[in-house]
C-alpha cells in the first residue's frame, strides 16, 4: 500500500510534520467515538506544537470537533496544553473536563445524533482540517476507518484539508465492517431504509476527494480505552433488577419472545446490565442496536447469547481487540459500525423498537433525569446518545445506585439540577433497590413509586415528607424547598435529615 501511496502525489510524513498543517484557530474535526478510532499522534504533535508556541509567548488553540469522547493523545495532551479553545460534543477525560469547568475550554453539549448535521450547516464554524485514523488508504481516496466510525464522513467530507493517519494496529481486514451513510439535508432528505439491526445501506470505505489529503502519518498504536472494574454489588443488582424488568415485560407480551433490539449505555452499570441479560434464564439470544460496543458484547457474542451487533464504536480493552482481530472472521458477520448519525438516529430507533438503558447522576420524583451536571453546576461527561435513544426508544430505562458519596448524597432528589431527558422521555427508573415502573401514572403516582421501588431506605421518610407536603398540586412540587437536599449537601456535606419546615 505504501508503494501505492508514493506513487500518487499524497505526501507521507511524521506527527510533527502534518501538525504545521493545523493553524492557531483552525477547527478540527478529528476521528474517533470513545478512544475507539480516535486519531492519536497529530493531536498529540499539536499538543506539543501548543505547548513550543505558548513558551514563545504565542497564542495557540485549536476548536476540537470529534464523535464523541476520545482518548488521553488527543482530548488528555490537548487539554494539559491549553490548546482546546471549543469542544464538542462529549468528552470524558479528566484534563479537558477540569479545563471546560475551570472556564478554559468552551464546551458544547449535544445530542450525538445531530453533530454530522449542525457540522454540515456550519453551526461549529468551518471545518477547517479533518484528521482521520484509517487501516487502509488507496490512491483514488478510499479510506478504510478502524475501531469507530462516529462523524468522520461528514468531518472529511467537508473539511478543506484531510489528514489520514494510517494505523497498523488495525488490520485491512477491518473492510467490510462498516456502513458508511450519510443522509441528505432536508428537503431531499429519504427515509433511512434500514429495518433490522443487520441491515446495510452504504459503502464499506469512506470516499474522500484525494486532492484534499494533505498528509499521511503511518504508525502503530493501540486504541486507549481501559478495563473494566470488578462489578460491584450495587451494579450487579441494578443489572439483576434490569433483566428481570425485560423478562417479566416479555412474560407479560408487552416485549415480543424473540425479544427487540437493546441499546445500552456507557460504562460499569451498561456491563452489569449486558452480564445479567446474559445470565438470565428467559431472556433469548438477542440483537443489538446501540452506540457502543463495549467488552460483554464481545463476550456474550462468543457465547452465542448476542447474535448481532450494530454500533458506532467498538469500544473495548486493547487484549479483548487484539483477541478479536486475530478472528475476525468470526465477527464479520456478527457486526457493524455505522456513523453516529445513524446509530443513533431517532427515525430507526423508533422504527426498530429498541430497548434502552441509561444512566442518570441523579432523578427527581416527576421522573427527569440529570445525567450531565454534577449538583447543577459542574459538566461530567455529556449527554452523549442517551436522549437519541431514550425519546426514541419502545422502552427507556433509566439505571443509577439510590446513592453517591458514601450514601451522603441521594441520587432521587425532589427536583433535578439539571434537565437532561424529562419525564415524558423516561418510562422506567431502576435502581439496586428496585424498579418505578413509570407508565400510565400520573405525576403524584409516579413521585410514590420512585421514592418506594428506587430510593435509598435512609431516605425514604424523607422524601415522603416532601410528597406529603406538596401532595395538594397537580405535581407534587415545592417551589422553595425543591433543591433542599443539594442546598443543605452545600451546606453540611449530606443530604440526609433535611427539616423541610424552614422552607
Ligand atoms: N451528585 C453528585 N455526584 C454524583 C451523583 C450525584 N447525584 N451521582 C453520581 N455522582 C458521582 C459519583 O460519586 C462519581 O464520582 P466519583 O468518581 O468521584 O466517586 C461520579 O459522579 C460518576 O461516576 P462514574 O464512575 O463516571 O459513573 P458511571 O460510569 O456510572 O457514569 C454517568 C454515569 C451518568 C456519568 C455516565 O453514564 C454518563 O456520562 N452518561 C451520559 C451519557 C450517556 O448516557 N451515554 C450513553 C448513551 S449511548
Amino acid at each position: 500500500m505504501m508503494e501505492k501511496l508514493m506513487a500518487t502525489s499524497i505526501p507521507v510524513m511524521n506527527a510533527d510534520e502534518a501538525a504545521l498543517l493545523i493553524a492557531n484557530g483552525d477547527t478540527v474535526g478529528f476521528s474517533g467515538f470513545t478512544p475507539a478510532g480516535a486519531a492519536k499522534v497529530v493531536p498529540s504533535a499539536v499538543a506539543r506544537r501548543a505547548i513550543h508556541e505558548h513558551s514563545a509567548g504565542k497564542h495557540f488553540k485549536i476548536r476540537v470537533l470529534t464523535g464523541a469522547s476520545t482518548g488521553r493523545s488527543l482530548d488528555g495532551a490537548l487539554a494539559k496544553a491549553d490548546a482546546i479553545a471549543f469542544r464538542m460534543p462529549y468528552q470524558s477525560d479528566p484534563d479537558i473536563r477540569k479545563s471546560i469547568n475551570a472556564g478554559k475550554t468552551e464546551f458544547m453539549d449535544i445530542h450525538l445524533s445531530l453533530v454530522p448535521q449542525n457540522a454540515r450547516y456550519g453551526f461549529f464554524g468551518k471545518v477547517n482540517v479533518a484528521v482521520i485514523e484509517a487501516c487502509d488508504l488507496t490512491p483514488d481516496g478510499q479510506i478504510t476507518l478502524t475501531s469507530s466510525v462516529g462523524a468522520s464522513p461528514t468531518y472529511a467530507r467537508i473539511a478543506d484539508k484531510i489528514i489520514v493517519e494510517l494505523n497498523a494496529f488495525h488490520p485491512a481486514g477491518l473492510a467490510g465492517f462498516h456502513d458508511i451513510y450519510e443522509p441528505l439535508d432536508p428537503p431531499h432528505r429519504r427515509a433511512i431504509p434500514l429495518y433490522h439491526p443487520a441491515d446495510r445501506i452504504g459503502s464499506t470505505v469512506l470516499k474522500v476527494d484525494p486532492k484534499k489529503i494533505v498528509a499521511v502519518v503511518r504508525h502503530n498504536t493501540a486504541d486507549e480505552n481501559g478495563s473494566f472494574s470488578e462489578v460491584a454489588d450495587t451494579t450487579r443488582r441494578i443489572g439483576e433488577n434490569v433483566a428481570e424488568f425485560f423478562a417479566e415485560e416479555m412474560r407479560s407480551g408487552r416485549v415480543p419472545k424473540e425479544f427487540l433490539p437493546l441499546q445500552s449505555g456507557v460504562g460499569d452499570t451498561a456491563n452489569a446490565v449486558l452480564a445479567a441479560l446474559g445470565k438470565h434464564p428467559d431472556i433469548p439470544s438477542f440483537q443489538m442496536y446501540t452506540e457502543v460496543i463495549q467488552d460483554s458484547v464481545v463476550t456474550l457474542m462468543r457465547e452465542g447469547k448476542i447474535s448481532f451487533a450494530s454500533g458506532c464504536s467498538l469500544t473495548v480493552a486493547p487484549n479483548v481487540l487484539t483477541g478479536m482481530y486475530q478472528d475476525l472472521e468470526f465477527f464479520r458477520s456478527r457486526m457493524v459500525l455505522r456513523p453516529q448519525e445513524i446509530s443513533n438516529n431517532p427515525e430507526v430507533i423508533r422504527r426498530l423498537g429498541v430497548l434502552s438503558v441509561n444512566t442518570a447522576l441523579e432523578v427527581d420524583l416527576s421522573g427527569n433525569v440529570n445525567s450531565t451536571h454534577v449538583l447543577g453546576r459542574t459538566m461530567m461527561n455529556g449527554i452523549g446518545g442517551s436522549g437519541d435513544f431514550a425519546r426514541n426508544a419502545y422502552l427507556s430505562v433509566f439505571t443509577c445506585p439510590s446513592t453517591a458519596k458514601d450514601g451522603k448524597i441521594s441520587t432521587i432528589v425532589p427536583m433535578v439540577t439539571h434537565l437532561d431527558n424529562s419525564e415524558h422521555s423516561v418510562q422506567v427508573i431502576v435502581t439496586e433497590f428496585g424498579v418505578a415502573d413509570l407508565r400510565g401514572k400520573s405525576p403524584k403516582e409516579r413521585a410514590k413509586l420512585i421514592i418506594d421501588r428506587c430510593a435509598h431506605p435512609d431516605y425514604r421518610e424523607q422524601l415522603h415528607r416532601y410528597w406529603n407536603l406538596s401532595k395538594e398540586s397537580h405535581t407534587p412540587h415545592m417551589l422553595r424547598a425543591s433543591f433542599g437536599m443539594h442546598l443543605q449537601f452545600a451546606d453540611t456535606g449530606t443530604m440526609r435529615n433535611v427539616d423541610w419546615s424552614i422552607y
